[in-house]
């Protein structure tokens, strides 16, 4: 149980201004994620009039929509997946935005058609040339719109004109540092904003808070003190209708490379001189850096990967990966992936941050658990196989909070110990539900706050440290050659090595 003390801390992260008119382009506004996840969180924003009056979205993809039915596609969206009911009046004042352009990604004439179109709705609706285009497209195609955006004119102005693209940003080194010059021909760093959702959450936000403004903790964080850490991200979910991506990306490439590594670096990360971004994002890049495999030479001692099979998942069967529609059967894409690190540098020299991922785990948890070292010398010698560890563990979702393990002595003549838990939970503190971190992004987007998006050294860096392990695991190799777990159940045996090898264990969640 947490009290709420009054004068909260503000910190720069934190900004409640409403950004200036402007226009939102999005490519790709027929996919999944516009429906599902953008522009319900930007109607939440405008709920909690978090967005300018005149702003407007316009929705381009190759489908011969118009304006109307853009619209009712996005009501369907708000409804069905804005998780809260939505106000007639709020969404008639939301929808007088929302407009749609048809257009092919890859065709010079769709661009000139747009620019004209926007140009006109400057007039309609006062947006005095402010615009964000986000390339929510396959990411074959970041590139190509990049440059026709570029070549068409519509990138020129650095505080006018920004630049979303979501993840994956590229699908090794050599395939990102070639994105970003193409993206550096057409525009400069200061308007690309690489997005990677896990950064928008506010218990994410809250790391730095939790480390920077207490005085207690940061003392701890080091090699003296701290055994290892454990970063986890299992989710409940299967491939959901994603082979045709999921099969060239796997656990590594859709998860580990830019979520999980952006958790690593916010837990790893050095004091950051202020909070703006670039200080932010210089510590960040300094600690990849400085991060490597555990065993360079023997990569199955710093990895290991596993696909689910058939199995149950809340008393309902669900197939296995190869049987899921699109995938191959034969395929050896990784659904699970477990890798070890360690960083060279004083702070964290020889202490390894242990990171994994899953679908079709038993249950959707995400948490970073710092596990401390044992007390130096034990006091309590007959009690000893009960005296836990301290640990403290930051829930990033679902359950958000914060709770420290610590070992109590259990009431009673004898001196026998018992590990007792100090939990902070979000809801309980502050009773409302976090944000779509989506909207958080955006809004930070068209503010011109680049301290929640990705570098394109930070970028780069983080695809560096796992290149051995792509080309081992790109490698062809036959079917039985991967490990597998079944759906509903936790990590293939051979992921639990990986920290028995060391004397540790995974936490059970
Ligand atoms: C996306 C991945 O980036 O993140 C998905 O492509 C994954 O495969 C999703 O399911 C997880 O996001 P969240 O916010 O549900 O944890």
């Amino acid at each position: 149980m947490v009290t709420l003390l009054e004068n909260p801390l503000r910190v720069g992260l934190q900004h409640d201004r409403i950004p200036e008119p402007q226009i939102l382009v999005i490519f790709g506004a027929s996919g999944d994620l516009t429906q599902r996840k953008l522009v319900p969180a930007l109607y939440q924003m405008k709920q909690d009039r978090k967005l300018p009056p005149e702003l407007t979205i316009v929705g381009v993809a190759r489908r011969d929509w118009d304006h109307d039915y853009f619209r009712n596609h996005m009501k369907e969206g708000i409804e069905e997946f804005g998780g809260g009911l939505i106000s007639e009046e709020v969404w008639k004042d939301f929808a007088k935005g929302l407009f749609y352009c048809s257009g092919d990604i890859d065709n010079p004439a769709s661009y000139q058609k747009l620019k004209a179109f926007l140009q006109e709705l400057d007039e309609l609706r006062g947006t005095r040339g402010n615009r964000v285009f986000y390339l929510s497209v396959a990411p074959r195609f970041f590139g190509e719109a990049a440059q026709q955006l570029g070549r068409a004119g519509m990138l020129v102005d650095p505080k006018k004109h920004r630049l979303v693209i979501e993840k994956p940003f590229g699908k090794d080194i050599g395939s990102a540092q070639m994105l970003n010059q193409v993206v550096h021909q057409v525009c400069q760093e200061e308007q690309i904003y690489r997005i990677d959702h896990y950064l928008g959450k506010e218990t994410v936000q809250n790391l730095l808070v939790f480390r920077f403004a207490n005085a207690i903790f940061e003392p701890l964080w080091n090699r003296q003190f701290v055994d290892h850490v454990q970063i986890t991200v299992a989710e409940t979910v299967g491939l959901e209708g994603r082979a045709g991506y999921y099969e060239t990306a796997g656990a590594l490439r859709d998860m580990v490379q830019n979520h999980l590594m952006q958790l690593f670096c916010l837990t790893a990360t050095e004091p950051p001189n202020a909070l703006d971004a670039d200080s932010i994002r210089n510590e960040k890049v300094k600690v990849i850096q400085a991060t490597h495999l555990a065993d360079l030479e023997n990569l199955e001692r710093s990895a290991v990967r596993g696909q689910y099979t058939a199995g149950w998942m809340n008393g309902k069967p669900v197939p296995g990966y190869r049987e899921e529609e699109g995938a191959s059967p034969t395929s050896t894409t990784p659904t699970y992936a477990a890798i070890k690190l360690y960083i060279d540098n004083w702070r964290w020299k020889g202490v390894p941050f242990y990171l994994r991922t899953g679908k079709r785990m038993p249950k959707k948890v995400s948490e970073i658990a710092i596990q401390f070292k044992e007390v130096p010398h034990l006091m309590f010698q007959s009690a000893a196989k009960q005296v836990n560890n301290n640990v403290l563990v930051l829930r990033i979702q679902p359950d958000e909070g914060i709770a420290i393990r610590f070992d109590v002595k259990m009431p009673g003549a004898s001196l026998r110990t018992r590990a007792v838990e100090m939990d902070f939970r979000y809801d309980a503190a502050f009773g409302q539900a976090n944000a779509e971190a989506y909207g958080r992004l955006l809004i930070d987007c068209m503010l011109g706050d680049q301290t929640l998006f990705t570098r394109g050294d930070e970028v780069e860096a983080s695809w560096r440290v796992l290149t051995p392990l792509l080309e081992a695991w790109d490698a062809p190799a036959p079917p039985d050659s991967i490990p597998l777990y079944e759906a509903g159940t936790w990590e293939p045996v051979e992921a639990e090595m990986l920290l028995n090898r060391d004397g540790r264990r995974w936490r059970r969640l």
